[in-house]
């Protein structure tokens, strides 16, 4: 059975990108679908036809994805397995030119974190795994067992942002000597004993699970390339908003909108953030952070002039 997800921010992410009538959506983490639904099926609640343009990394959520937007808006969704960095190719195989919204909804899907057998949960005992793409590498079992005790407690420290990034990297060295470390429940343990235990309400492996998440998937690397490739895709008076879920990636974010901003070719809306209800109802929602900016107008039909702007040394980030 296929895990339920359901969408963070859903109500609001369709407020801001304004589906509208036959509105072009490009998803570049289509996950299960679920806000690429909730467009089409706002495009089809106006009496039009709207398209979307997904991309995602995990071929088991494509699958999933395409079957539902297909059985539910026959003939309305282009699926793409491949990264958010591939906007480009993505909308023009689907044969158009730009689209009229664009959504980065980051992270782990719940049909990743919830299935043991993808090693992304220290819940459950399942293979040290955590690849969103699995023709992808390193898988996290390699990168535990075969990294320096250095980039351990580097990695856990800059992505875990865990004040124990010392200690659980010592641990791990001295536990993987009596044997390589495959399951993700060891791991959790033995991270658990480093840390000293739990103290709040987090499981002492939150963060060095979130971190190995992080560093084998790449996943601050791909969004700083990826955001100028998605909003290279915006047409001019579109809109682009991306779901952020943790301190690393929502600074990322939070420049590159507001360098880009800076430079003149888009302006900023207010973020959002989930309502204690939604909260209440999908906990996972709880860190979830909503931002988005609208390109402006006058770019409209001139991409080549975007494309420059975009790839400018100050959008990308490199002025404060
Ligand atoms: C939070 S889920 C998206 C859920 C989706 N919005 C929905 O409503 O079903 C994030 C998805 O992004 C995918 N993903 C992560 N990094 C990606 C990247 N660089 N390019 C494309 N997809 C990516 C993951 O595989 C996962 O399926």
């Amino acid at each position: 059975m296929v895990a339920a997800h359901v969408p963070v921010l859903l109500v609001d992410v369709l407020e801001v990108l304004r589906p509208g009538s036959g509105g072009r959506l490009f998803d570049g983490t289509l996950g299960l679908g679920g806000h690429s639904s909730g467009w089409l099926a706002a495009t089809a609640a106006a009496g039009t036809t709207g398209m979307v343009v997904g991309v995602d990394r995990d071929p088991q959520a494509l699958h999933t994805a395409e079957a539902r937007l297909e059985a539910a808006f026959p003939g309305c969704s282009n699926v793409y397995r491949g990264s958010y960095e591939e906007a480009t190719a993505a909308v023009r195989a689907a044969g158009i030119r730009d689209v009229d919204a664009a959504l980065m909804d980051l992270g782990a899907s719940s049909l990743q974190l919830d299935d043991r057998e993808r090693g992304f949960s220290f819940r459950a005992s399942g293979p040290l795994d955590m690849l969103m793409d699995p023709a992808s590498s390193p898988t996290a079992a390699e990168f535990v067992n075969g990294s320096s005790e250095a980039d351990l407690e580097d990695v856990i420290s800059r992505y875990g942002e865990d004040p124990h990034a010392r200690r659980i990297a010592r641990a791990i060295v001295v536990e993987r000597r009596r044997a390589p470390f495959t399951d993700t429940l060891r791991l959790a343990e033995c991270v658990a004993r480093a840390s000293g235990g739990r103290r709040g309400r987090r499981h002492p492996a939150t963060r060095t699970f979130q971190a190995l998440r992080i560093a084998v998937n790449d996943e601050l690397g791909r969004l700083e390339r990826g955001l100028p490739e998605v909003a290279r895709c915006v047409r001019g008076g579109g809109r682009m908003a991306v779901v952020t879920f943790h301190r690393l990636e929502d600074a990322i974010v939070k420049r590159f909108f507001r360098d880009s901003e800076r430079a003149g070719w888009c302006r900023r809306l207010p973020d959002r953030t989930p309502a204690s209800d939604e909260v209440r109802r999908n906990p996972r929602s709880r860190s979830a952070r909503l931002r988005t900016i609208e390109t402006l107008p006058a770019l409209d039909g001139s991409q080549r002039e975007l494309e420059t702007r975009v790839a400018s040394p100050v959008a990308r980030g490199g002025t404060a």
